[in-house]
């Protein structure tokens, strides 16, 4: 089959054309049983192929047809051996791809600011976490990924690690020396992950990163729908055969998956893989060129800084993606989030994320000069708003959290017996609980850990500023889940 052909979309719509009677679910019936608003909104073309895993219409779970055909042509086009289909985003494929290689007590190598899916596939599966810290940029106070001196480190103390999980793009956009990890690692026999949720575009043009296959790892979770052009929660798992098996990462994928599988969505990732394969180079080429304009005219505006390669040259920042735009907006005098707000309000413009410094703005295959304009002429205008009081501003000292030491295995911890105490009077426990910031979702605290007075300082700091703190039961976060009793890590 050529790229060119996209065996799922084409196979559903040639099964809707047929307009058969249907007496199975979904129950709306192509629509005809589904409240008439949502119908007419929604439109029948996209309630004819929201089906289900009949006969012709082949199964996510033991794929032999269109499924198969449509997984086939995309492993092609990301260099994979295997490639699987998630209809619950890069979540679901971290999760099954973690617990395809680590059982309980299993070591498992990983950056401490991961994003919490890859926490909960540690709780899940009961593998104990061996953390690397992540490269911290303080002048930006946002962390980056590993440095390969880390990854040999981390692998000569624990050889018998499992496997070593990467973060490549992280979410900023910034990423590792990831062939040279993957030649560490295999050196030990060890398999490198990828959660790549921030870089399926970069397969497709040489100025971006090295993706997590040409690079040689084994195993990638990649958002197709983040930048990649297909539906919200459609992702991809990409699978290298040698040090792990697809079959037995098919098997665990499939005891975590839905059996009611999106037609919708696993259609769109048919699309967006035939998209990306025969134009994407030409797609990303000119969201490239946006972006790096629109990082020059921003880079004119007083105050403000759109970071570009400068940041480049440390051994955490080996290379980086253009097409994030990490706008540091600390000496306009206001956190992000105070960014974030004004843009919406008075520009109907959403970022990305905002943080306390920065917000992050995506560009990707769906921009145009005028959604670059209207970012631009916004920022602008805010900088002459702060103008008066930039002189005024002391310089402002960027906060990030310590990495909290781990007491416990995050796994024993969740299942420990636990005791509510007030979040200001927690100092020194150990926590049961996720808080995180989200997005980015990568977590302050993850159960076990020790708190400290630094993190309670960061979590409150948050708070003020507005950002969205979330995961313990408590959502005001007045109080927090602790162990009630000690037990000293094995
Ligand atoms: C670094 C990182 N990994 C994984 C994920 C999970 O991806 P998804 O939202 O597709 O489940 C995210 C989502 O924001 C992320 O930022």
């Amino acid at each position: 089959m050529s790229q060119e052909q996209t065996p799922l979309f084409s196979g559903l719509l040639a099964h809707a054309k047929k307009n058969p009677i249907q007496f199975h679910i979904p129950g709306h019936k192509k629509g005809a049983g589904m409240d008439t608003e949502f119908r007419q909104f929604i439109g029948d073309n996209a309630l004819s192929i929201d089906l289900i895993n009949i006969g012709p219409l082949d199964d996510l779970h033991q794929p032999k047809g269109m499924i198969k055909q449509a997984q086939d042509l995309a492993a092609e086009a990301f260099g994979a051996d295997r490639t699987f289909f998630s209809v619950q985003g890069t979540s679901g494929a971290i999760i099954a791809m973690i617990m395809a290689v680590c059982g309980p007590d299993d070591k498992i190598i990983v950056p401490r600011n991961v994003h919490k899916s890859i926490m909960s596939a540690i709780v899940f599966s009961g593998a104990i976490p061996v953390f690397i810290h992540p490269e911290i940029d303080k002048d930006l106070g946002i962390s980056h990924g590993i440095t390969t001196d880390s990854v040999e480190k981390a692998l000569k103390q624990h050889p018998d690690a499992k496997a070593i999980l990467v973060i490549n793009p992280t979410y900023f956009g910034i990423s590792a020396d990831l062939k040279k990890i993957v030649e560490i690692a295999h050196s030990y026999h060890v398999p490198v992950l990828v959660d790549e949720a921030h870089g399926v575009h970069i397969h497709f043009h040489d100025q971006l990163p090295l993706s997590a296959m040409q690079a040689g790892a084994d195993m990638a979770a990649t958002s197709v729908h983040k930048l990649g052009g297909s539906m919200t929660q459609s992702s991809i798992l990409n699978v290298r055969e040698g040090l792990v098996s697809a079959k037995h990462v098919q098997s665990i994928l499939s005891m975590l998956t839905t059996t009611s599988t999106s037609y919708l969505l696993l259609a769109s990732l048919d699309v967006a893989r035939k998209q990306l394969a025969t134009k994407g180079k030409e797609l990303i080429d000119k969201t490239i060129k946006l972006s790096q304009s629109i990082r020059k005219r921003l880079n004119e505006i007083d105050h403000i800084h759109c970071v570009g390669e400068e940041i480049l040259g440390s051994k955490a920042t080996f290379d980086y993606d253009p097409t994030k735009l990490i706008i540091s907006v600390k000496d306009l005098g206001l956190t992000g989030y105070e960014v974030e707000k004004w843009l919406r309000e008075k520009h109907n413009i959403e970022v990305e994320l905002s943080d306390l410094y920065n917000i992050l703005c995506i560009v990707s295959l769906g921009d145009t000069e005028v959604e670059a304009d209207l970012l631009v002429t916004a920022l602008k205008e805010l900088a002459i708003e702060c103008e008066h009081r930039v002189g005024q501003i002391e310089p402002i000292e960027v906060l990030l959290p310590e990495i909290p030491v781990l007491a416990l295995t995050p796994r024993d911890a969740f299942y420990a017996e636990t005791e509510i105490v007030p979040l200001e009077e927690s100092e020194g426990r150990i926590i049961a609980e996720f808080v995180m910031v989200y997005p980015p979702g990568i977590p302050i605290f993850i159960p076990g850990e020790i708190i400290t007075k630094d993190n309670l300082h960061y979590i409150r700091k948050n708070l003020e500023a507005g950002l969205p703190v979330q995961g313990p039961e408590d959502d005001e976060m007045k109080t927090i889940h602790v162990i009630k009793e000690y037990k000293a890590i094995q």
